[in-house]
């Protein structure tokens, strides 16, 4: 089926349709920056904007970044305090007027690295990331999600860990690659001291340029960088709203 996918990152919403049964993108990305944090109005503003640019008659899956429980949106991390407790099924729905659905960012990238990407055909304990303004992660076994894992917010020296390894923290704090992933590897002697995955896919913006800091990461899985890079999270929630049911 076709579902327009809607990524919301720190600093955009980027969105494009997607073809479920292909997992392809069926126009080029649409992007909207937005402020950060992203008062209600202007992330709405953008969600309806990207509709509008696909004239967009279908059904609308979003990825959000925070925990979503039946399109309910939970504590948010970066993207504003004002968004908590509301309804986002509601939010976004009016704005596009579309059947909007959310789900966590990550949860939405990791769905489509399982079924598209690196983590294809992997059946055992998987664990995506993503990489970008915090730290997204999504846990499946046997293939299955286990939904609104929030590693990114591990305690580290009285902050959420994300504020430490977090891709927007390397460029604030104009770190060298080497530096930076040496904080990731702290990141990672965590995650996996708490579930233990044999695979670790790594995803956001910096999946691109694996080559530049893979070489210094160490983890006891294996690590790959996500196959559909930034698009998986437009792809995952255009997904996420196949699997919600129609
Ligand atoms: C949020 C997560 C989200 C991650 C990546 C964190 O701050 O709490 O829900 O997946 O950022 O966007």
């Amino acid at each position: 089926m076709k579902v327009l996918g809607i990524d919301i990152g720190g600093s955009a919403f980027k969105g494009a349709p997607v073809d479920t049964r292909t997992g392809k993108l069926l126009a080029e990305r649409h992007r909207v920056e937005v402020g950060s944090p992203c008062p209600t109005a202007q992330g709405l503003a953008a969600a309806r904007e990207i509709a509008r640019h696909f004239k967009w008659r279908g059904p609308v899956g979003i990825g959000f970044p925070s925990v979503i429980q039946a399109n309910r949106i939970g504590l948010v991390g970066n993207l504003g305090r004002n968004w908590e407790h509301k309804d986002g099924a509601a939010l976004f729905g009016g704005a596009t007027g579309r059947r909007a659905r959310l789900f966590n960012d990550a949860d939405a990238a990791g769905l489509a690295e399982m079924k598209f990407g690196a983590g294809k055909g992997q059946p055992g304990a998987v664990l995506m990331l993503t990489l970008g303004t915090g730290i997204g992660s999504a846990l499946f076994f046997q293939g299955r999600l286990m939904p609104n894992i929030e590693f990114g917010h591990i305690p580290w020296k009285g902050k959420p860990i994300e504020r430490f390894a977090s891709a927007a923290v390397r460029k604030r704090r104009g770190l060298g690659w080497r530096e930076w992933a040496l904080r990731v590897n702290v990141f990672l002697a965590v995650a996996e001291r708490l579930c233990s995955p044999e695979l670790i896919i790594i995803g956001g913006g910096v999946s691109k340029k694996s080559d530049k800091w893979f070489k210094h990461l160490k983890a006891r899985a294996r690590i790959v960088p996500a196959k559909l890079h930034n698009d998986a999270g437009i792809v995952g929630a255009a997904l996420a709203w196949e699997q919600a049911g129609r």
